[in-house]
């Protein structure tokens, strides 16, 4: 196919098609939606969201918003509660983003929601985006489509100013309406707790679900939410030479020798970013093991971010995993979500 301008199209009967079918090919496309123009991969391929975090330069596996057309096919992923229910048939399609305990027979990629058992959901009121997600018929996970640390998207124009020729296509629906992301309300716990201000109004919201636990500058996190937090219960030795007579080798690349797993046996970072939290698990899991080392992971491209991950579950169990705090798991207690998103 040949777009007027690199790999811009104009979202068409034609060009929604053959985004479907990069975006089943595990492919990268960038659409619009009402607030910015999402990154869009195949929520439930670990390797299609690998790709998403590399693309974006994204120095922290932080979990991504799945974009589904509305309640029925989220109530595929999620566990909806009446709050939840209540909230997605006041405001979807639109620009509020909803987090709840992730359903087992999801099949989403455990990438898209960084190792955590809740997922954030939203149905964006863009009719593009409504095409591409009937058409693709699968949860699309998208962040801003930006590179980490500039400003979001809202046209196709700065999509391509932005990621050019790293996505297989960009959608071109015009200028977005809202221009801000999405509110993000976390159902998980009892009480709602906004993570994002957006483009749904927090007042709008308390109509329907009262006070909501705002994070102002930061927020301590009770111990009750950490366990949403998923980290190996075993513990995690990291840059490993070699491996004690009671541990599992998670192995990286062509010289880990025979490793119980190894993330990625040719040395393929994404490849490595794919596997990384359904690996971690299984170790976890196995028997006669208690602890796992793993190999050591090249600093550089998805590197930094698998590096950020593991140094974060070696953290000591009492110790907050924070994903957004620049300081390490060490520093303050914060909100993971005031982290705007990049
Ligand atoms: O408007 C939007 O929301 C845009 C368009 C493309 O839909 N998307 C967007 O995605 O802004 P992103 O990845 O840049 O922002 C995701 C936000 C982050 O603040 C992230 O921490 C939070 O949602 N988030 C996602 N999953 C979460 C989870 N399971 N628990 C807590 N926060 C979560
Ligand atoms: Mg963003």
């Amino acid at each position: 196919m040949r777009f007027a301008s690199g790999n811009v199209a104009a979202a068409d009967a034609k060009s929604i098609a053959e985004a479907r079918d990069l975006l089943r090919s595990g492919e990268l496309v960038a659409f619009p939606t009402e607030t910015v123009y999402g990154l869009g991969a195949d929520a439930s391929s670990d390797s299609a969201v690998a790709r998403i975090f590399a693309v974006k330069q994204r120095p922290r596996f932080n979990p991504l918003i799945v974009h589904v057309s509305g309640i029925e096919a989220a109530e595929r992923l999620v566990c909806f509660d009446a709050r939840g229910r209540h909230l997605a048939r006041r405001f979807w399609p639109g620009p509020l983003t909803l987090v709840m305990p992730r359903r087992e027979d999801s099949r989403l990629s455990l990438l898209v929601s960084a190792g955590l058992d809740t997922v954030a959901v939203r149905a964006p009121d863009h009719a593009v985006a409504q095409a591409l997600l009937n058409a693709c018929g699968r949860p699309v996970a998208a962040p801003s489509a930006n590179v980490s640390g500039r400003i979001s998207p809202t046209t196709a124009a700065h999509v391509a100013a932005d990621l050019d020729q790293r996505v297989a296509l960009i959608l071109d629906g015009g200028p977005c309406r809202v221009g801000v992301e999405s509110t993000v309300l976390d159902l998980s716990g009892d009480a709602p707790v906004l993570l994002r201000p957006g483009g749904i109004p927090i007042e709008e919201l308390r109509e329907i679900v009262g006070p909501l636990a705002a994070p102002e500058g930061g927020v301590l996190r009770s111990p009750g939410m950490l366990r949403r937090h998923y980290a190996p219960s075993r513990p995690l030795r990291l840059n490993a030479r070699e491996v004690g007579p009671e541990e599992a080798l998670l192995g990286y690349g062509p010289g880990s020798g025979p490793a119980a797993l190894n993330l990625s046996p040719r040395g393929d970072l994404l490849e490595a970013a794919a596997n990384l939290f359904a690996m971690l698990r299984e170790l976890d899991r196995a028997a006669g093991v208690t602890g796992i080392a793993v190999a050591p992971i090249p600093e550089s491209g998805l590197g930094v971010a698998i590096n950020d991950r593991l140094r974060r579950a070696a953290a000591p169990a009492d110790e907050p995993l924070d994903w957004n705090d620049e300081r390490g798991p060490a520093g303050p207690c914060v909100l993971p979500t005031l982290d705007p998103g990049d």
